[in-house]
């Protein structure tokens, strides 16, 4: 067996927290450069324990690690260009509610000032629940009703560190208005509108077409009803976010540069700012490859913290004004890494086997000429028989379209097609097959591997805005004679699926995996998928939400398991729409058929409860 240790580019897009070791198996390095474990154990160590797959691995040393990474260059580029003020980070929480991920994040950041950004009451609630550390905000955005701003003004009134930010001049209003009837006033901060964009998916979140911030008239305005309400000095931060993913540094510096200028210019009428907000946008290398491309970014953290710190210090310079401290809303480049999913294909399906046709009468033309191209293909000519094919194959589907063709010639046809694909596939060098056609051909014969997931519920977004995810076995991922798959779930959606994937020439439509061995179980990672998937998940066809467990590796290839959470059962995913538990089986006992006999009966409602309480995802049978 042939081995190559990096066909996944997992070294790339790994951000030193996974690679494929020598004897093929995916390691997770918590820590970067610390003690690794094989994904594979710890699967394997939750299936003993009754923990099936599908299933998210959460590593919490992994957000620890990521967070300190951000951190750590904010204070590398601050001592270097001599700043002197600080850098804050807060975790947006909308990037992943799960309270694991928010506790360790909390956790991790106790010392530092680490704070959280909120953007609705349910996530203003969470956040109040936490005990954070001194000096850490809780930074308000989102759209705000009366409740919302009573709830934040009363706990700025308890002391807690409440930094209010208006989206929209209503806001201002509000937020004096309210302030007052609770007789405390707020941390304040005003979101601008840059006219700077983000880049990608979401470049749309700022610019004129943005839906939030106030534009440069509004923030003067605000200015004034905050003078005329004696609040002009609780004003304290800018706030901006130019959307997620942003994948070009270019975009970042002219973002800060915009928003640099703008603070500088506000803190000539408003002196007590003293806090930037830069938002998020920070983005992470799903696919390894380094650019400016949708799912990659052409920077690294260092590089952002030290443009930011830069850029900010020296406009305020230039302006004459004290630099203020540096916030950010990094969600994205915190969490992606921290979260596995795990998937086992379940079975193999449109895997070609060669069949004798042979035995099947046949008379249209069409069969004999796809039989001798079959025979004629070679070397010099496998691209030419490949057409040729394809239009007998549509001539010969048109003909049983118009009733001329024979169920019998259709069916054979379409054995001859798919033969004569394999065999041009087998004079496609990587040099020779990068014609679209024939790269279509390869997706064409590729089988699909079905697992036991719903994309839906584990990653939204390739399906919502084609995101790439990197996708490898967890074992066996060194050997070089591996053939092309697609990856398709088990939701009866013809849009469950997998078929865009990170390969050793950039994005391919299929996988590459090595030879399945019979009845020897297979597993797949997805990786990556720790922001924004786990929230963002829905119910389609019913699978519900999978079994967790938070993993904490304890040195080399040991590690324990923290914590299980048990995914949705059947019970639950239906309760969600209103089908709760006594409604079901009361629905169950009105329609069952009395007339049989009481076992019948019985067996019948003994599956059905068994089924309703259990996981809505496939049991291996
Ligand atoms: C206001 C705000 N801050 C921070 C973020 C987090 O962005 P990211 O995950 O790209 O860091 C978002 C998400 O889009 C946002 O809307």
């Amino acid at each position: 067996m042939s081995l190559n240790e990096d066909h996944y580019r997992a070294k790339e897009w790994g951000q030193g927290h996974f690679r494929v070791d020598s004897a093929g198996f995916l390691r997770v390095i918590p820590g970067g450069d610390s003690s690794s474990v094989r994904l594979i154990d710890a699967v394997n160590a939750l299936a003993q324990t009754g923990v099936e797959d599908p299933l998210v691995v959460r590593f919490p040393q992994i957000l620890q690690s990521r967070q300190r990474r951000i951190r750590e260059a904010f204070a590398a580029a601050i001592s270097e260009y001599e700043y002197p003020a600080g850098y804050q980070g807060v975790f947006p929480v909308k990037v992943n509610h799960n309270r694991h991920v928010v506790e360790t994040l909390v956790e991790g950041g106790r010392d530092h000032g680490f704070g959280l950004e909120v953007g609705s009451k349910a996530e203003l609630c969470l956040a109040l629940t936490l005990e954070l550390g001194a000096g850490a905000y809780i930074v308000c955005n989102g759209f705000k009703d009366r409740d919302y701003l009573l709830l934040a003004c009363h706990a700025a009134k308890q002391g807690r560190c409440i930094l209010l930010i208006a989206e929209n001049p209503q806001e201002v209003k509000e937020i004096i208005e309210i302030s007052f009837a609770v007789g405390h006033m707020p941390d304040v901060g005003f979101r601008a509108r840059l006219h700077a964009q983000g880049t990608g998916r979401w470049q749309e979140s700022s610019g004129h077409k943005g839906k939030f911030g106030l534009s440069t008239m509004e923030i003067l305005e605000g200015f004034e009803a905050l003078e005329q309400a004696n609040m002009l000095d609780r004003l304290l931060a800018l706030h901006f976010h130019i959307g997620s993913q942003v994948s070009d540094i270019l975009n970042i510096k002219g973002s800060i540069k915009e928003a640099s200028r703008l603070f500088a210019a506000m803190k000539q009428k408003a002196p007590s700012l003293c806090v930037l907000d830069l938002g998020g946008g920070l983005g992470v290398d799903y696919d390894g490859s380094r650019t400016s491309t949708d799912w990659s970014v052409n920077y690294s953290i260092e590089e952002y913290a030290r443009d930011a710190v830069y850029m900010v210090k020296d406009i305020c310079d230039e302006a004459r004004v004290a630099p203020p401290l540096i916030m950010t809303e990094s969600g994205r480049a915190l969490c992606a890494s921290h979260a596995v999913i795990v998937l086992s294909a379940l079975r193999v399906v449109g895997c070609h086997e060669s069949r004798d046709y042979n035995r099947h009468q046949t008379e249209a033309n069409q069969i004999e000429d796809l039989k001798a191209t079959l025979e004629e293909i070679g070397e010099t000519n496998f691209r030419e028989a490949f057409h040729d094919a394809t239009q007998l194959l549509n001539e010969l589907l048109s003909g049983f379209r118009l009733g001329y063709v024979t169920i019998d010639e259709r069916a054979v046809g379409e054995c001859l097609y798919r033969d004569i694909c394999t065999k041009v596939r087998g004079f496609m060098t990587p040099e020779k097959k990068r014609t679209h056609d024939l790269v279509a051909l390869e997706k064409q014969l590729a089988p699909k591997i079905v697992c036991n997931f719903s994309v839906f519920m584990s990653a939204p977004d390739s399906w919502a805005v084609q995101q790439l995810f990197p996708v490898l076995p967890l074992t066996r991922a060194n050997e070089s004679k591996r053939s092309a798959a697609t990856i398709g779930d088990i939701t009866c959606d013809s849009d469950g699926k997998l078929d865009r994937f990170i390969g050793r020439n950039g994005v391919e439509p299929y996988l590459r995996l090595p030879e399945p061995i019979e009845d020897e179980p297979f597993h797949i990672g997805m990786f990556l998928v720790g922001a924004y998937q786990d929230v963002l998940g829905d119910f389609h066809n019913l699978f519900g939400t999978v079994n967790e467990a938070v993993v904490m590796v304890n040195g080399e290839d040991d590690f324990s398991i923290a914590h299980v959470t048990e995914g949705s059962s059947i019970e639950h995913s239906l309760d969600q729409f209103g089908f709760s538990m006594t409604d079901m089986v009361r629905g169950f006992d009105r329609l069952v058929d009395r007339r049989q006999s009481r076992d019948a009966v019985q067996s019948y409602k003994g599956v059905f409860l068994r089924v309703l309480h259990g996981n809505t995802y496939l049991n291996q049978i």
